[in-house]
């Protein structure tokens, strides 16, 4: 079956007796892993009614260029500053417009925005694609012709028509193609991705141990590097849940978000999770240690001094890499010293797949050609916890592949290439052996 996922499908449709496919079309594309959005024109509602699209695409369906819907519901990254056209056309990764009347195809020629289906298509950057449906002869009408040539020219997609009979009586050229046929030639428009189809569980951020109602010990760690990891994966096709102890950040797009707090409820949704997971990535900045006991009351000031005692907490990469059908196991190694040899020890003792070795404090000073400068006045390293920028080493059984610095959704990407590329060989090797 075509794989969509991950992928965000407008679906615009027009006047036409076609419209009655769409409820199907819409939960086609919705199998394949597409997130779909309905715009309907005047004409179309005459034919299929906004209801129907609303139940099967669990979404609202957009007629109005002056509503405020789609501005109010499409995550923030498209709806900043817009008006309801650019939110919609910012939102889609391909817009698909099915049927696609003659009149329709006329107006995308000269450009028009009177509605709100036209106005999205002049402000989409994205692929176009349309799915003519008509009667043969106004198919085979010149001015039809000449503005297939036309859009064709400006790079937009044709799918169909296909032949057979038609809902006027006649036969010949001109039917919409079937739901199925546009659902694989959807999946056609977009390069596939090197993760398509494997489920990905990321742990990010830092954990809280709580000491007393109002205190606890936490880490650095801002989230920015699992968070920009588990975004690439997602970009890759693969889907994504991040499981995030505490943070600032907002949500990745396209990634399901677990909040949580203590490394235990870290360990604990991990598990409730993992099943038909592929690749599971630590980059959690697990506490190790926590207090033995929290006090059910602030604990308050008496003597000069405050001995707590600390009890471990469970590993949750090595116990999940310890499950009989592990997933491809990869964990993150912050060093301050001995930054390969500590990182490779990891990789042994917790039975990994890859560890990114991440050089923090001044480890970094002795790491190479690091030569990176420092965040200007705030007296930390651009690299690991914190900064926006980092430097990562891999290691895996078969030796290191040290990663260009860079931004940390830059390194992102490169290592779920780095990733793709040992899952797909581990899986074609299970294939032949
Ligand atoms: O969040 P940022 O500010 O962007 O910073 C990113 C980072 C520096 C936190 C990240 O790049 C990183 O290096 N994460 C690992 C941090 C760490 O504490 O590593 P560790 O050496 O303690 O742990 C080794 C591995 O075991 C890690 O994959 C960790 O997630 C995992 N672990 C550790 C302890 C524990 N109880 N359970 C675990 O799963």
């Amino acid at each position: 079956m075509a794989t969509l996922t991950n992928k965000r499908i407008l679906l615009g449709v027009t006047g036409g007796i076609a419209a009655y496919k769409t409820p199907d079309l819409v939960r086609r594309l919705r199998e394949a892993g597409a997130e779909v959005r309905c715009v309907m024109t005047r004409a179309a509602r005459e034919f299929v009614t906004p209801l129907t699209l609303h139940a099967v695409s669990d979404h609202p369906v957009y007629t109005d260029l002056f509503g405020a819907s789609a501005t109010r519901e499409l995550p923030t990254t498209s709806t900043d500053n817009a008006m309801e056209h650019i939110a919609l056309a910012r939102w889609a990764d391909v817009v698909l417009i099915a049927p696609a009347s003659a009149d329709f195809l006329a107006r995308l020629v000269h450009g028009r925005a009177d509605d709100l289906l036209a106005s999205l298509c002049l402000a989409a950057a994205g692929p176009l694609a349309v799915a003519p449906a008509m009667n043969r002869q106004m198919w085979a009408q010149p001015a039809t012709q000449s503005n297939l040539t036309v859009l064709r020219e400006r790079g937009v997609r044709i799918l169909g028509p296909g032949d057979g009979s038609q809902a006027c009586g006649e036969t010949g050229s001109g039917r919409m193609l079937e739901p199925h046929e546009l659902t694989a030639l959807c999946a056609g428009l977009f390069e596939t991705g090197e993760l398509d189809g494997l489920n990905v569980l990321i742990t990010a951020g830092p954990t809280w141990e709580a000491i007393d109602p109002v205190r606890g010990i936490t880490n650095r760690s801002s989230g920015k590097m699992g968070y920009a990891l588990a975004a690439a994966a997602a970009e890759a096709g693969a889907r994504v849940t991040l499981i995030s102890g505490p943070t600032a950040l907002s949500d990745p797009d396209r990634v399901r978000t677990l909040r949580v707090t203590s490394a235990q409820d870290m360990h604990d949704a991990v598990h409730r999770e993992i099943s038909g997971i592929h690749i599971f990535i630590g980059v959690a900045a697990v506490a190790d240690y926590r207090p033995s006991r929290i006090a059910a009351h602030k604990i308050k000031k008496t003597g000069e001094h405050l001995n707590l005692e600390f009890e471990r907490t469970p590993d949750i990469l090595a116990s999940v890499a310890a499950l009989p059908h592990p997933p491809f196991m990869v964990g993150f190694a912050a060093e301050t010293e001995n930054l390969e040899a500590n990182a490779r020890a990891k990789l042994l003792d917790k039975k990994l797949d890859l560890v990114a070795a991440n050089p923090v404090g001044d480890a970094g000073a002795g790491f190479g050609d690091w030569t990176e400068p420092r965040a200007v006045g705030q007296g930390r390293p651009a690299y690991g916890f914190e900064s926006d920028t980092n430097r990562l080493i891999l290691l895996d059984r078969t030796g290191t592949t040290p990663l260009p610095a860079g931004t940390k959704p830059a390194l992102a990407r490169l290592l779920v290439h780095e990733i793709a590329l040992r899952v797909r060989a581990a899986q074609s090797s299970r294939r032949t052996g």
